[in-house]
């Protein structure tokens, strides 16, 4: 049986919350008193390059969340609406919309929004819904590797992979050709300028979570204009850059980037995660090749690409959802499809938090916006001021806690205590139901997916996986 990690809500003073962390041996920045009218509340910009500077009113963003809830040809229902809208009364300074695929089949899931002319004024609407002043961005992406635009999986990747071939069943049939990058750059273009007429400020050219632009990163081995060197592993992103600022000139871009990786981890022994072989690792794009640390070398390298092509938004991630989701979402409770967590989650957020700050204090000319917080559950207003505050991040990302407790900004700014019924508690509820066909949401916590009639599929889905785990 897998060791038992501390759950964050017995940690109930400051006290108890610092002495975990330290007997951790890790370091997570944290002030005792959550000043209202302090850091988090002031505003924030970014300066884009072509499209100018856009300010963000408070040091709070929403990160990009799909829910596997739009139509067939990839346009948003009703569940979607409903989720913008709570992100609207969030009172964050910048809702990050939702991974939105530039073309129907690098789609995730086959209910991924899309973007094309058939979908642009109902996700025009989406913008819309927003509360006046916030600032908003549109997640686009391939999802390459991960690609399931009907119901099975339809993987098309960068390069041939030791490990996750096996996994999506790719192989050299997979690996997307020269001239189908070529084209896949137009079909990028092509989505940016539909997001700038949608209305959105910003669009975010997806580098993470192993989707097929984050992969492209670690294209060492593949030969060609668009692999080998980092010059040829950032010639897609150059190529969709320079395409954006001739044909959307006032659009401003962004870029949301796994900063770091770590090799794919499965369930061992008692269902808790170890890595799935033995480094040396040469595919983790910000790893030291061992397939377990990280080092940022190449990841400076890239935000200095980032400040030549002016752009001035990064929002850091880690990892993969799919591979290593203990780096990615630190959990205390796994997706159907993963694993125990192979160490106490504040782990996981504190190497995130790390990584972060290292960028951002080395980056100054870009905006940095940290994930991974929602695991701090009631203590993450405490850890984002200080984060903040300390120059670690411009704005602190919210993830998992908007979807079950989206006035948790407003709450904070308004200087009320949270509210402990909300507290995301990281069930993973929401990664375990679109891994089953179901949409995602907060079932634990949200009343509305509470009784959700798909909960009880959710219930046999989550039976079945603990069982597995066992
Ligand atoms: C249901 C769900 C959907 C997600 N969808 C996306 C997405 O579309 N694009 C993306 O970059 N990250 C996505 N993520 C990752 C989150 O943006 C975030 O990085 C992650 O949840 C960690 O932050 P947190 O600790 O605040 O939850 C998703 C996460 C969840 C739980
Ligand atoms: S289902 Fe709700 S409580 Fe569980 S991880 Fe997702 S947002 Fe958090």
């Amino acid at each position: 049986m897998s060791e038992r990690h501390t759950q964050v809500k017995r940690l109930t003073t400051p006290e108890a919350f610092r002495d975990h962390v330290a007997s951790l041996g890790v370091e997570i920045p944290f002030d005792d008193v959550v000043d209202p009218a302090g850091v988090l509340s002031t505003p924030t910009s970014f300066t884009d390059g072509q499209a100018g500077t856009l300010t963000a009113v408070n040091r709070f963003a929403v990160l990009p969340m799909e829910g596997w809830d739009g139509t067939t040809d990839g346009r948003p229902t009703d569940l979607v609406r409903r989720r913008w809208s709570r992100f609207a009364a969030s009172g964050a300074g910048i809702v990050w919309g939702e991974a939105t695929a530039v073309r129907p089949d690098g789609r995730a899931n086959p209910n991924q929004l899309v973007m094309g002319e058939r979908s642009v004024d109902e996700i025009a609407a989406l913008r819309a819904s927003l509360a006046p002043g916030q600032v908003a961005g549109l997640q686009l992406t391939h999802s390459g590797r991960y690609a399931r635009p009907v119901q099975a999986p339809e993987p098309r990747t960068a390069y041939q992979h030791p490990v996750l071939d096996a996994r999506v069943g790719a192989g050299p049939h997979t690996v997307f050709t020269d001239d189908e990058l070529d084209e896949l750059v137009e079909q990028y273009v092509a989505a940016a300028v539909l997001t700038a007429q949608a209305g959105f400020e910003f669009v975010d050219v997806k580098h993470c979570h192993g989707y097929f632009l984050h992969e492209l990163l670690s294209g060492h081995d593949r030969p060609g204009p668009y692999g080998g060197d980092l010059a040829g592993r950032t010639h897609f992103l150059c190529s969709v850059v320079a395409g954006i600022r001739d044909r959307a000139p006032g659009l401003a871009v962004a870029v949301r980037l796994s900063a770091f990786d770590l090799m794919p981890f499965t369930a061992g022994e008692g269902g808790t995660g170890v890595p799935d072989g033995e480094g040396p690792y040469r595919h983790a794009f910000g790893g030291d090749g061992t397939g377990l640390g990280i080092d940022l070398t190449e990841v400076h390298q890239l935000f200095a690409v980032f400040e030549e092509l002016g752009i001035g938004l990064v929002s850091t991630t880690a990892g993969s959802p799919y591979y290593n989701p203990h780096v990615q979402r630190p959990a205390y409770f796994p997706p159907s499809d993963g694993y125990r967590p192979p160490e106490d989650p504040l782990v996981g957020v504190a190497r995130q938090l790390a990584v972060t700050a290292e960028l951002a204090a080395a980056h100054p000319e870009v905006t940095v916006i940290g994930s991974g917080y929602s695991y701090l559950q009631d203590w993450l207003p405490n850890v984002g001021q200080a984060v903040v505050a300390g120059g670690g991040a411009a704005m602190v990302g919210l993830g998992r806690m908007v979807l079950s407790y989206p006035e948790l900004p407003l709450d904070v700014l308004a200087g009320r205590s949270v509210d402990r019924g909300l507290i995301c508690r990281t069930f993973s509820d929401c990664t375990t139901a679109p891994r089953n066909g179901l949409v995602s949401g907060c079932f634990p916590i949200d009343p509305f997916y509470k009784d959700h009639p798909q909960r009880v599929e959710l219930t046999k889905a989550k039976q079945a996986a603990k069982a597995r785990l066992r």
